[in-house]
């Protein structure tokens, strides 16, 4: 099985190491426009093979596309990271050139591949991806929510002093510091609601401190975060490759679901081998229905400068 990374800056190398360490797929290609920049850190990678026993092929290159031919995935990290102070939907201007440029590119040599977005404003650079490619829209797939859920378990768990492995949590609708919604009413610890422990102001700074997760890293590190966003691709192409249909929180086309359409959004859905299957309807209370509401405006009125981006 093969996979492709587009970018490899903090985040695509990150993603490339989780995947190599937990051997998820034999081939991995990182691509960069950086001259000789991927391939110093596939070498790298490939240095610790025998360090950390795994078989991965971890190969680089400077922008030459064949490289990267017949990927099964391909993720496209490619893009500006932003520094203190910047929401993720400035980046706009500069990421939607390069991602409707590289989305070609790889296109033309694994026209089969599922294609993954990471680079920011995530959500509009999905719907960016999927107008341009024109692929069957089970096969891309924005990755945000699976990191915000993340975070969310991570600040869950430290609230409750609890292992995050035994919080269920998930955050929906967009991927920026006001858009997405970390679902607290649903939230568990061993299935037990996590509402049962935590009052509802404490709930409701988890909430909080998910939703600035990346801005707070961002302002702490000058540049956005990459443990977690590589590890969270890691797990999403895990799902695809290994046909897990595990439910994740992903950005996919909307055609009435949750109300919306014509927008690619966070939402529940499960994940194979053919990208993402099915959507899984969980039921919003009014609250949550208006919040999603409020997100796809959000989204939909960035997605509207798309045309003078790119
Ligand atoms: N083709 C290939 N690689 C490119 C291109 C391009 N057209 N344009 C930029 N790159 C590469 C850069 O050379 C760099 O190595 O993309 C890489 C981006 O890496 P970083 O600057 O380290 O950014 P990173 O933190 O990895 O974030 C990448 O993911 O999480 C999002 O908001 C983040 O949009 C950003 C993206």
């Amino acid at each position: 099985m093969k996979v492709s990374i587009i970018g490899a800056g903090n985040v695509g190398a990150t993603c490339a190491d989780a995947i190599a360490f937990r051997s998820i797929a034999s081939e991995v290609v990182l691509l960069d426009i950086r001259e000789n920049f991927a391939e110093g850190k596939a070498l790298d990678m490939m240095q610790t093979a025998t360090l950390n026993g795994f078989e991965t092929r971890v190969t680089g290159s400077t922008n030459d596309y064949s490289k990267t031919a017949n990927s099964h995935v391909v993720v496209i990290t490619s893009g500006v990271p932003r520094k203190p102070g910047m929401t993720r939907e400035e980046l706009i201007g500069i990421n939607a050139g390069i991602v409707k440029g590289v989305t070609e590119n790889v296109l033309k040599h694994s026209p089969n591949a599922v294609v993954v977005i990471v680079a920011n404003p995530m959500d509009t650079m999905t719907y960016l991806a999927l107008k341009e490619s024109k692929l069957p829209k089970h096969r891309i797939i924005g990755m945000g929510g699976i990191l915000d859920s993340a975070r969310f378990k991570c600040y869950l768990s430290l609230a409750l002093n609890a292992s995050a492995n035994d919080l269920e949590g998930m955050v929906i609708g967009g991927h920026g510091d006001t858009t997405m919604i970390p679902l607290t009413r649903l939230a568990s610890y061993k299935g037990v609601p996590v509402s049962q422990f935590l009052a509802a102001d404490a709930l409701k700074k988890v909430a909080a401190d998910t939703m600035v997760g990346g801005a707070t890293l961002t302002a702490m590190l000058g540049t956005s975060a990459w443990y977690a966003p590589g590890a969270a691709v890691a797990s999403l192409v895990d799902s695809i490759l290994n046909d897990q249909k595990k439910l994740f929180s992903c950005c996919v086309a909307l055609d009435g679901e949750y109300g919306q359409k014509d927008i690619c959004l966070g939402v529940p859905v499960t994940i194979g081998k053919n990208g993402w299957e099915k959507i899984v309807d969980v039921k919003l209370n009014d609250e949550e229905k208006a919040a999603f509401a409020k997100s796809a405006d959000a989204v939909r009125n960035m997605n509207s400068v798309l045309s003078a981006a790119v």
